[in-house]
């Protein structure tokens, strides 16, 4: 058996035991906690001061492609209740947040004219986390690319399968880095390329609903080439920038020890993996994949390197391990997801393992030599309902975020230089193709009066900082 192909588990040895206590102590002095959103999912006014429509109320307000044909043109109103979401994050104790900037807000046709009223509200948000003493960490694309550059077919299908629209990216950065970057220090490309390569144009359930292996194939290398552009973009605009990229990513597991199942992991684990993380860490697209694939990527000279440009810290977000079993007839990468035998499933029905997280902190660490890691999302799906004395009792969410908390520290205590820890998310918000309700925060919002609730899990989340800020002095 080759490296690859031992359970990642195995290689690591990471051990669960979920009885141990939190050990807070692992945390350094300094150590980051926050919460993490999205423009679209919490904004809403998509028409308000010259926002330009994006791929995702597109599709959103296609019918069928989003659970109850919720949309994000309200969401969470986040747009005009900014500064009651920052009281909250200052109600929980945090001092970072992560959000991202809508592209259609700054250059609504997304090559085009900058609209400086979107510019004027990342500026009065900044000020405001700032004045409340809260970092923000900024994401400059989280899926809501500007329709009008989907719909600019030239080579391919439009949006990402164009090298275009990786020069537009670097462009919008520039714009966004230069308004913001006396204030903002830590930049995020790029949130989960997968989802929007894989996701968007191989399996079709997010925007903008492909389900085309080429387009797919060219959309990921466009991705990570508009990383690689941008970063160099923010820096030149901010040189005190630290940028980072924010990746997904889960442990991957065969069903069994059967060489074809073993064999389906490994290609599993390339496609959900190594093809986001080796080309950005200097060793090219897998050849493994490559030829799975069998696309020709949009190469010319230069670009290894664009994509492989120095980060000064890489972004986590872990929610769920993988089990795969070989399926030869399925689609790329031939493998089907198995339900893993004894793991407790949140709402969206995943399977729970803290055990990932610390396996992947260490992967990173060890594999790709990262220097300065967060977690920068990580969180549950659970139904929850406001009880008759106003309280929003989630007894599993506060379960896995202690879990994954004692995953964290497990890593920290085994050398991953883990700097920080946003729980996903600060609000309920529109969670993409399964609408709203799929709730993620660790605030309640009802959506009908706009009214939030703190759950239980963000008064633990508040004692956990608190506790911690204690200890660490
Ligand atoms: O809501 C999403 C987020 O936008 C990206 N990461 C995963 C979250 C939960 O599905």
């Amino acid at each position: 058996m080759t490296d690859r192909q031992r359970p990642i588990r195995e290689r690591q040895s990471v051990s669960d035991d979920r009885t141990a206590p939190l050990d807070l102590g692992a945390f350094p002095p300094g150590f980051a906690w926050g919460t993490a959103t999205s423009a679209y999912q919490i904004e809403g006014a998509v028409a308000e001061d010259g926002r330009g429509p994006s791929i995702w109320d597109t599709f959103a307000h296609t019918p069928g492609a989003v659970d109850n044909g919720h949309h994000g043109d309200t969401a969470c109103d986040h747009y005009h209740r900014w500064p009651e979401d920052i009281a909250l994050m200052k109600e929980l104790g945090t001092d970072a947040y992560r959000l991202s900037v809508a592209w259609p807000r700054i250059v609504p046709d997304g090559d085009g004219p900058v609209n400086a009223a979107g510019l004027d509200f990342y500026d009065r948000l900044v000020d405001g986390l700032l004045e409340a003493g809260i970092t923000p960490s900024v994401t400059l694309y989280h899926w809501d690319l500007p329709q009008a550059l989907q719909d600019r077919a030239e080579d391919c299908r439009g949006g990402w399968t164009e090298r275009a629209t990786a020069e537009h990216l670097a462009r919008y950065a520039s714009v966004v880095a230069a308004r913001l970057g006396d204030r903002v220090t830590q930049w995020a490309t790029l949130n989960e390329p997968l989802c929007s390569a894989w996701i968007g144009h191989l399996e079709g359930r997010m925007a903008p609903g492909l389900t085309d292996l080429t387009a797919a194939v060219r959309a990921s290398y466009h991705l990570l080439l508009g990383h690689g552009l941008a970063t160099a973009a923010v820096r030149a605009e901010a040189p005190g920038a630290r940028v980072g990229l924010v990746t997904n990513h889960s442990t991957v597991e065969p069903a069994t020890t059967r060489p074809e199942d073993v064999a389906a992991a490994v290609r599993a684990d390339g496609h959900t993996n190594r093809w986001w993380l080796d080309p950005v860490y200097g060793r090219g697209f897998p050849a493994d994949l490559r030829e799975l694939y069998g696309v020709e990527l949009p190469e010319r000279p230069g670009d290894e390197e664009t994509i492989a440009a120095p980060l000064d810290w890489h972004g986590l977000n872990y929610y769920f391990p993988v089990t795969v079993a070989d399926d030869p007839d399925g689609p790329v990468p031939h493998a089907r997801e198995v339900r893993p035998p004894g793991l407790p499933r949140t709402g969206m029905d995943w399977p729970v393992d803290a055990g990932g997280l610390e396996a992947f902190l260490l992967r990173l660490t060890e594999e790709y030599g990262v220097r300065r890691l967060y977690v920068t999302e990580n969180g549950s799906a659970f139904p929850d309902s406001v009880r008759p004395d106003g309280r929003v009792d989630d007894p599993d969410r506060t379960r896995y975020l202690e879990e994954h908390l004692a995953a964290c520290a497990r890593a920290l205590r085994k050398g991953a230089p883990l700097a920080g820890y946003y729980a996903w998310s600060l609000l309920d918000n529109f969670e993409w193709a399964y609408g709203y309700d799929k709730r993620f925060g660790l605030v309640h919002v009802d959506y009908a009066t706009q009214r939030r609730t703190v759950k239980a899990s963000g008064r633990r989340y508040a004692d956990l900082i608190r506790a911690h800020r204690a200890q660490a002095g």
